[in-house]
Parts: C-alpha cells; sequence; structure tokens
C-alpha cells in the first residue's frame, strides 16, 4: 500500500482521531507513562501536517483529553495539561502560517487558568484561517456534549423562545460545542481498541470506523494514508440499499 492508492478526489472532509497508546507504548520501552505522552506529541504535528497537505480535508478533530481522564493519577493529569499547553504554544505559529484554524471542543469548567489562556490565544489567532479546521478536544464527553446541548435548548424552551414541538435534529446539532462541526466522516482509533470511549457520539452516527494497530507514538503520514485508502474502499449506506 502506498499514497498512489489514496484518491485525492474522494477525501473524508472530516477525520477524528482517537489517539490512543501512548501508555503501552512507554511500557513496552521502560520508560514512564510521560514519556510516551511526550512521544505522542510528535504524532500530533505528522497527523496535523498529513491531513492538511492532502488538501481535501476541511476538519481534523483529535481527541485529548476525555471526560473520564480525570480519574487517572493527578501527576499523569498534570503532565498531560502541561503538555497540551507546552505543543499549543510551540505549534501556534507553525499551525498559523499552515492556515489552520484552531478550535478547542469540550467543558471548560474543571480546566486550570493557564490551560485556558493558552487555548484561548490560540482560537483568537487562527479564527480567520480557512486551510484547514483543527478541533482539539479537551474536558471532552459525548454525552457531556449532549447533556449541555439540553440544558441550552430547556433554557431557551422555559424562556418561550423555542417552541417545544419545533425541537428536531438541527436544533441539537447547533448546540453543540463546535456547532458548525460536519458529521464525521472518518473515524480513526489507534493502539488497536474497538471503541468509542465517549467521543462525539452524535457526529459518529454514520462514521466509518477504521481501527489502526499502531500505537500513538508510531502513527505517522504513511499509517494515516492507509487508514484513508481503507476508509476509501468501504460503501457508505447511510441506510439506503
Ligand atoms: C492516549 O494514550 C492518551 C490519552 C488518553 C490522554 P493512553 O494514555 O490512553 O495510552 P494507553 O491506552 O494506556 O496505552
Ligand atoms: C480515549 O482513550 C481518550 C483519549 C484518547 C483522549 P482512553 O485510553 O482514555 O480510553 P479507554 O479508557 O481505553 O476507553
Ligand atoms: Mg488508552
Amino acid at each position: 500500500m502506498n499514497q498512489a492508492d489514496l484518491d485525492i478526489t474522494r477525501l473524508p472532509r472530516h477525520v477524528a482521531i482517537i489517539m490512543d497508546g501512548n501508555g503501552r507504548w512507554a511500557k513496552a520501552r521502560g520508560l514512564t507513562r510521560a514519556r510516551g505522552h511526550e512521544a505522542g506529541a510528535r504524532s500530533v504535528r505528522l497527523a496535523t501536517e498529513g491531513c492538511r497537505e492532502l488538501g481535501g480535508i476541511e476538519s481534523l478533530t483529535l481527541y485529548a483529553f476525555s471526560t473520564e481522564n480525570w480519574r487517572r493519577s493527578k501527576t499523569e493529569v498534570n503532565t498531560l495539561f502541561r503538555l497540551l499547553s507546552k505543543h499549543i504554544n510551540l505549534e501556534l505559529d507553525n499551525l498559523h502560517k499552515e492556515g489552520i484554524r484552531v478550535v478547542i471542543m469540550g467543558r471548560r469548567e474543571g480546566l486550570g487558568a493557564r490551560v485556558l489562556s493558552d487555548i484561548d490565544r490560540c482560537m483568537e489567532k487562527t479564527r480567520n484561517n480557512t486551510a484547514m479546521t483543527l478541533n482539539i478536544a479537551i474536558n471532552y464527553g459525548g454525552r457531556t456534549e449532549i447533556v449541555d446541548a439540553c440544558r441550552a435548548i430547556a433554557a431557551e424552551a422555559v424562556a418561550g423562545k423555542l417552541a417545544v414541538d419545533s425541537i428536531d435534529e438541527a436544533t441539537i446539532a447547533e448546540r453543540l460545542y463546535v456547532p458548525q462541526t460536519r458529521d464525521l466522516d472518518l473515524l480513526i482509533r489507534t493502539s488497536g481498541e474497538m471503541r468509542l470511549s465517549n467521543f462525539m457520539l452524535w457526529q459518529a452516527s454514520y462514521a466509518e470506523i477504521v481501527v489502526s494497530p499502531v500505537l500513538w507514538p508510531d502513527f505517522g503520514k504513511a499509517e494515516l494514508h492507509r487508514t484513508i485508502v481503507e476508509y476509501q474502499q468501504r460503501v457508505r449506506r447511510f441506510g439506503g440499499r
């Protein structure tokens, strides 16, 4: 399999990645989990560049920290947020130069002041870029996202601004964290795990799921291309014949 198999006229418009396997990558090398997360940051750059270079991918969404990841040790959580801030700052100029708009997706409550100011600066600086959107899911949970949308809808209904009979799929979609986000076309999960882990439950409704056996720190452009080729071999039916 090589890039020649990839049909650039039929690219998924929205790709998302559940970046998994940093811990196992580190364990296999006798390293700390922190080192695994550090190594994973390199793959974030490769995946972003890889999607941007293909041209037709409108959005890439990366799952960086779930609402369930707070269950990890305080040390690991601190490491993850330290790395997030560090890499947002390191990559910001380059992302901006590449015309990438960065959007952070998740609940703000619970995040530290430092991370919040870093992500706000990043979003503000890149907000008018149009080459590709990079959504980074931080403190993100698919169920929490739907709960928050329901709260917004209920508040509008109680205030008399929304008729209950008018609530439809668009009403919900418009109140998700990033309302303009298209449904997922291709959902990649690395490290061989075959589960959603509370990721984009609404938007993944008709996503094609490709599980890569590669651990996230080893994921590069070649494996990205392979997953896209696998996606292109699928027949998407959307419930039709
Ligand atoms: C993914 O790697 C990073 C995050 C979930 C933040 P893991 O830390 O889950 O790695 P494994 O699954 O333990 O190998
Ligand atoms: C999913 O990976 C969350 C992220 C990649 C941020 P996890 O490693 O947390 O998922 P589980 O625990 O294996 O389901
Ligand atoms: Mg994991």
